[in-house]
């Protein structure tokens, strides 16, 4: 299994020590930076905002992977762009036009992702799947980190893997977020996953490296 991508989340790091707990995860074989803004609204918990993507962006070598757990995303586009945001997700559930905010995306200059929430069927992503980068298959509910994953999830990421394959869109990531460690990760990247999102299973473990080694190792 070639070109698994490994992205651990802010949102489990030590904002204190941001910058330092993301130059650790670089140093330590990760792949992806996963910043995970959270608006209070959509989604039951509130983070952070361009400001602190800012901030720290300029400073890592990480590709700079935005998930937009918040309404009205077409709002701060352009703004997330401005802070470093190489790839924009935003929820299927969240856009009344999702179409028009996924060539928005495109025309600052990102990659463009669509998240689709445990409850919401891969259908969802269909009519737009050729127009867009990433499918982000949300493993948990989306709000918190530290949660179970939910096996009833994986068989969109088949389903999804197979519709891109079928029009030739080789290039599409499919993401997973939420509960993936090296207990789950096997089975996502088995269903056609290759970006793997990670919180508590590398920032909550004391050696960074070793988690995200870990990961990789379950996967051979
Ligand atoms: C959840 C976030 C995730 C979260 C994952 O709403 O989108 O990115 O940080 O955390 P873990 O890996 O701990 O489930
Ligand atoms: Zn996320």
């Amino acid at each position: 299994m070639h070109n698994i991508k490994i992205a651990p989340s802010i949102l489990s790091a030590d904002f204190g020590h941001l910058l330092d707990e993301i130059k650790e995860v670089e140093r330590s074989g990760a792949d992806w930076l996963h910043v995970d803004v959270m608006d209070g609204h959509f989604v039951p918990n509130i983070t952070f905002g361009a400001p602190v993507l800012q901030a720290v962006s300029s400073h890592t070598g990480l590709f700079i992977d935005v998930h937009l757990m918040i309404e009205n995303p077409e709002q701060y586009v352009a703004d997330f762009v401005k802070a470093g945001a190489q790839m924009i997700t935003v929820h299927a559930e969240a856009c009344t036009h999702l179409h028009r905010v996924i060539h928005l995306i495109k025309e600052h200059g990102a990659k463009a992702g669509v998240a689709l929430n445990p409850a919401t069927p891969a259908s969802a992503i269909r009519e737009v799947l050729e127009d867009i980068d990433m499918v982000l298959v949300m493993t948990v509910n989306p709000g918190f980190g530290g949660q179970s994953f939910i096996p009833r999830t994986v068989h969109k990421i088949c389903e999804i893997r197979q519709w891109a394959n079928e029009m030739g869109h080789t290039a599409l990531h499919i993401e997973v977020d939420g509960g993936i460690a090296a207990s789950t990760a096997r089975q996502v990247v088995e269903a056609g996953a290759d970006v793997l999102v990670a919180g508590s299973a590398v920032f909550g473990a004391p050696d960074r490296a070793a988690a995200i080694r870990s990961i990789r190792d379950s996967l051979v």
